[in-house]
């Protein structure tokens, strides 16, 4: 690792996972262009992010990280709103049951890059570069869709203003109201096979909005009812796009990825001399990274003195992805090594990445109760280290997809084949979401 930090002191490590840019002149004049352009966030916010983060930190609070696997240019404005609604619902769920705050950051404005397992595609004999999200090359195989387009650099910032900015609105629009998010709950919890077990606790989240409204307290007289906080991230894969979004703060003098509030660092890309860790090291932004089943505690504690030196709680995340059958092994060792070490972070769980598998008709997919195992792993592993089982990050959307088996609505195997739409990995649909949302819930109460 170079002593010296600089937006581009990355350049100097190996960057895994770079698109292989067929026109390095299209590329710098597309880099060019997006270090013009203005940023998408404003540092303060950044810096009320990891404010709210140490919360979590410190066991008083739980963040909600979810959205898409790959973001799509084409995504509609109901879309987003939809993923917004259910992300929301979500929340309120889970601040009821946890009785505490809720942090939220989306997987969306700017969620564009993919790594792949394999860099090209094979297909009748034919063989192309991996999609590689579309801020890089396209889904389609043909040879002209695959190709490295660096003009879609330029495409995907102005796709991830358009949805911050819709996203702005609806947070501080009224869209967010909290009694309007009951309601889709009470809707939800109406309509889903399931719901009965969860009548409840919709019932209790009603009755003590009814009681605040008796009391005088509204969305009309508390601001806070009515608007919320929602952050953004997205996987820092692309350093060129994320050096030219690299601005210095005025106020402090530091370095922030204005691309979005938080970044995080891949399974693919955690390697302790990358390119990666030195870039994302340097730059004030509340950090993630995955933690895969093969993490030994000494990488772990690496990761945490390479991107958090300063040891400042909100600072750094670990977002573990072991499976659902390596978690009860692989995680401890973890949790006591990084509370042995004084280290502050956020623990999250993503039972998502662990837990893919490809169904008998060719579909990846991943199981909703296996994904309930993985979470259970998680809070009963940090019930038993003493630690703060802090957060979840899932792949979710609000469409009525079918990408994922099981859930409320018991999806088959054979259900995947009625609306499989993702680019990338299989997403939790609207009502599984909010399905997972009462289960944690659940396991947020026995704590
Ligand atoms: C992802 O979050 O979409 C992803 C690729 O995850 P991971 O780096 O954990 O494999
Ligand atoms: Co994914």
């Amino acid at each position: 690792m170079t002593s010296t930090w600089t937006p581009s002191s990355w350049r100097n490590q190996t960057a895994l996972h770079q698109p292989e840019w067929p026109d390095s002149g299209e590329l710098d004049l597309a880099v060019k262009q997006l270090s013009q352009l203005p940023p998408l966030v404003f540092a303060g916010e950044a810096r009320d992010l990891t404010d709210q983060l140490a919360r979590v930190c410190r066991g008083e609070a739980f963040l909600l990280q979810a959205g898409d696997c790959a973001e799509s240019f084409d995504t509609t404005a109901d879309s987003i709103r939809d993923k917004l609604r259910v992300i929301l619902q979500m929340a309120v769920v889970l601040t009821y049951s946890g009785g505490m705050p809720l942090v939220k950051v989306g997987r969306i404005a700017g969620q564009f890059a993919k790594p792949r397992s394999s860099a090209t595609e094979t297909q009748d004999g034919l063989e192309l570069p991996s999609f590689l999200g579309q801020i890089v090359n396209d889904v389609g195989f043909s040879e002209q869709e695959r190709r490295p387009d660096a003009t879609r650099l330029l495409t995907a910032y102005h796709r991830a203003a358009s949805t911050l900015n819709l996203l702005r609105a609806f947070t501080h629009g009224g869209f967010a109201d909290l009694s309007q998010v009951s309601t889709w709950n009470r809707e939800f919890v109406a309509s889903s096979p399931t719901g009965e077990r969860y009548a409840q606790m919709a019932d209790e989240i009603d009755r003590a909005l009814r009681f605040m409204a008796a009391c005088g307290i509204n969305s009309k007289t508390e601001p806070a009812l009515h608007e919320v906080d929602f952050f953004t991230s997205h996987e820092a894969l692309l350093l060129n796009y994320e050096e030219a979004l690299t601005r210095q703060d005025s106020l402090t003098g530091d370095w922030y990825d204005c691309s979005a509030h938080m970044l995080w660092i891949g399974e693919r890309t955690r390697q302790l001399d990358g390119a990666h860790i030195e870039f994302l090291r340097g730059v004030k932004n509340p950090l993630g990274c995955k933690i895969g089943p093969t993490a030994t505690p000494e990488e772990v504690i690496g990761l945490c003195e390479a991107l958090n030196p300063e040891r400042i709680p909100g600072r750094l995340t670990l977002i573990c992805r072991m499976g659902a059958d390596r978690i009860a092994t692989g995680l401890p060792p973890l949790l006591a090594a990084v509370r042995d070490s004084g280290h502050p972070v956020v623990w999250a769980s993503d039972p998502m990445h662990g837990n893919t598998y490809t169904a008998e008709n060719g579909r990846k997919t991943r199981s909703f109760d296996r994904i309930v195992a993985e979470l259970t792993g998680f809070f009963d592993a940090h019930r038993q280290a003493g630690t703060w089982p802090g957060g979840m990050h899932v792949e979710l959307t609000g469409d009525s997809v079918t990408e994922c088996v099981g859930g409320g609505d018991g999806l088959d195997e054979a259900a995947l084949e009625e609306a499989y739409e993702t680019m990338c990995d299989p997403r939790l649909n609207g009502r599984q979401s909010v399905d997972l949302a009462f289960m944690v819930a659940e396991l947020l109460q026995q704590d």
